[in-house]
């Protein structure tokens, strides 16, 4: 979002108090909830925990040596446990989980606890079979289809750690994580549905395994889920309805530490090496089952809640498997996208199920606003009662079109920031409290202490802005990064000290304290809610053998947030053309994935470089966005500026 349509609206103040209905049946609709997490966040924590099902207890809340954190020391418990058998000793195994929506329109499955438990069990046993266990890593490759919230249940259940691979990212982006993690078991499906094609994804796999260095994976389980033509390799691969056929559903839950690695999950950082983002099991589930139970005000009796991210990303792990199926709630899983067969999908969805809580991204926002009310006007969205937003800022209009034509000006809107690392929210309004300003994600989530601060690590003041900081542990924080320590104690805990969390984020305090978020103030890009770096795109392009050079930056874009400007100057003899500028966006989106094919290519005899050799970036972010550029005198090669400004006119 622009910084002068954030400023407008900031000094305008609209708020938005929950409707009193609304409060009065709140599961927090006292804010001194805030003062008392505060107090004690540690009690505030344990308080959270205890809605587990711990089979030893912790003795201690948290042991913090910074910056590495132990949470509910000496506790254990297991994830699946708490997620499936829990419920169905307490009589709800006839609830539904999930109603799973697949993306041809007529082809649905409902899913109770009791089925999920027992497919869970059963996968379970198959990867016992084929010799996993505790701490052995397993990589998963999977469009959104019931079978991956089985798998990673069934990794959770006996120990193994699992690493989704989003199933849109190449099959090199899956060597390099098989490779990083040490992936021995592969799980895939043969394809997937992409708005009524279908896509490879047994055949990445297959590439993805060729390219990896190690030859370690010695299993891959194929879904049958498009009757895509597949080659199954003798000895390796097996279909999943082979070897789920006869495995026993009884499989007990193996006893985790508090501190167990749950999953790996990799994320763009300012390097072209993705960080694989560790999470561990106590905490982890103690944070994301608190936040989900509180931002979202969720009743799980009555609610029928629609998490409608992709398990790929950190959002699906949170807070479509894990902590929906923790709090025992009835949740949609949905396999494919907004338009399809038509542009009212989503408020089909809504109004077939009665959804009562719906969890997106601005940038799907601004999509629907973009084709127009006539979609959601088509349907009864009535009983939506709260709606969430999550993966960068929204921009005011957007929050007030959301408000209006989706929550039916009642239902609450709670603007929730978090990152990978942080496992679940972190700033979030509270929906029975908050007086919610279109924008600003407003204030910390109980027992977090968020901050802003100027380069120095000085708080800033009300009405100033800076860098947002943790200053304390959190549960569901990120505990390393998969083998590479170092990295994890220099990318967050080295700009501010070693106690203080360093999000990357720039943000601002309103008068009234409220944080507003104003992006990365890093080389990360946010294109649709998901990171990229620039590095990893001008790392593929320069893979090309037409590439000599290449500069990629984020610029602002009305649908997705940021759009990749690439700038790209070719070798030897070479020539610019249309051909070569397509050629060069498959390229990218072949090495990395579609999400990072760039929007457009300039091509220059130079890059704007300053007389130390540095690429001024900021000066091409400027260009790609038909800004001012201010003085550009200073520059080793002026004339390029030039150029290329009026290449970016032309466009
Ligand atoms: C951005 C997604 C503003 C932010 C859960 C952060 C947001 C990055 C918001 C993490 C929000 C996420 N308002 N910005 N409500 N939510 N972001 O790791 O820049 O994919 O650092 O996690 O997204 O992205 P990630």
């Amino acid at each position: 979002m622009s910084e002068s349509s954030l400023e407008n609206l900031y000094h305008e103040g609209r708020a938005f108090p929950p409707p009193d209905a609304f409060a009065a049946q709140a599961n927090v609709s006292d804010d001194g909830v805030y003062e008392q997490a505060a107090k004690d966040p540690e009690a505030w924590w344990a308080q959270q925990a205890e809605h587990l099902r711990w089979t030893t207890p912790w003795e201690q809340v948290l042991e913090w040596n910074p910056p590495h954190a132990k949470w509910f020391v000496g506790g254990q418990l297991n994830i699946a446990d708490n997620c499936l058998d829990r419920h169905l000793e307490a009589g709800r195994g006839d609830r539904v989980a999930y109603y799973w929506e697949g993306e041809p329109a007529d082809e649905r499955r409902t899913i109770t606890y009791a089925e999920l438990h027992e497919e869970v069990c059963r996968f379970a046993n198959v990867l016992k079979a084929r010799g996993v266990g505790k701490g052995d890593r397993v990589a998963i490759y999977l469009p959104m289809i019931p079978e991956l919230p089985v798998a990673m249940l069934a990794c959770a259940r006996i120990g193994a750690i699992h690493s989704v691979v989003f199933a849109g990212f190449s099959s090199q982006a899956l060597a390099d994580r098989i490779d990083d993690a040490d992936a021995r078991l592969v799980i895939t499906a043969d394809g997937a549905n992409r708005r009524g094609n279908t896509i490879g994804l047994k055949e990445a796999v297959d590439a993805g395994i060729e390219r990896a260095e190690s030859d370690r994976v010695s299993t891959v389980i194929v879904v049958n889920r498009t009757g895509t033509d597949v080659d199954m390799v003798d000895g390796r691969d097996v279909w999943w309805h082979d070897v789920m056929d006869g495995a026993s559903a009884d499989c007990p839950a193996e006893p985790m530490d508090a501190e167990d690695v749950l999953y790996i999950l990799y994320t763009s950082g300012t390097t072209g090496k993705p960080k694989g983002i560790v999470h561990t099991t106590g905490g982890y589930l103690t944070q994301t089952t608190a936040t989900h139970r509180l931002t979202f005000d969720l009743k799980p009796e009555t609610d029928v809640y629609w998490c409608a991210a992709d398990i790929g990303w950190v959002t699906g792990h949170s807070y479509i498997v894990y902590a929906p199926l923790a709090n025992g709630a009835t949740s949609v899983m949905y396999e494919g996208t907004p338009d399809f067969p038509d542009k009212d999908r989503f408020w089909d969805i809504v109004d077939r199920y009665d959804v009562s809580i719906l969890y997106t991204a601005p940038t799907a926002i601004r999509a629907f606003m973009k084709w127009g009310t006539e979609y959601p006007e088509r349907h009864d969205l009535t009983s939506l009662r709260v709606l969430g937003t999550v993966g960068e800022p929204i921009n005011p209009e957007a929050w007030m079109w959301y408000h209006r034509h989706i929550g039916g000006e009642s239902a609450p809107i709670v603007d929730t920031w978090w990152q990978t690392e942080t496992g679940g929210h972190m700033i979030t309004p509270l929906p029975g409290i908050t007086h919610a300003r279109p924008g600003s994600a407003m204030t910390a989530f109980p027992g977090i202490d968020a901050r802003v601060v100027d380069i120095e690590g000085k708080e800033v003041g009300n009405g100033e802005g800076g860098y947002l900081v943790i200053a304390k542990p959190w549960p569901s924080m990120l505990r390393t990064i998969w083998g590479d320590d170092q990295r994890y104690r220099d990318t967050y805990w080295s700009r501010f000290g070693p106690d203080t969390y360093f999000a990357g984020d720039g943000a601002k305090l309103d008068e009234d304290g409220n944080i507003w978020l104003l992006g990365r103030v890093d080389d990360v890009m946010n294109i649709s809610g998901h990171r990229l770096s620039t590095t990893e795109v001008e790392s593929a392009l320069v893979d090309h053998p037409s590439v000599a050079e290449a500069a990629v930056v984020g610029r602002a874009d009305d649908l997705t947030g940021q759009a990749i400007s690439a700038f790209v100057t070719l070798r030897g003899t070479h020539e610019p053309s249309e051909d070569l500028e397509a050629e060069l966006k498959a390229h990218v989106a072949e090495v990395i994935g579609k999400i990072a094919r760039p929007a457009e290519i300039y091509f220059t005899p130079d890059l704007p470089k300053t007389r130390s050799g540095k690429i001024m970036r900021r000066l091409l972010k400027q260009i790609s966005e038909g800004s001012d550029l201010g003085d550009a005198t200073t520059l080793a090669n002026p004339d390029i500026v030039n150029a290329l400004q009026q290449a970016a006119r032309g466009r």
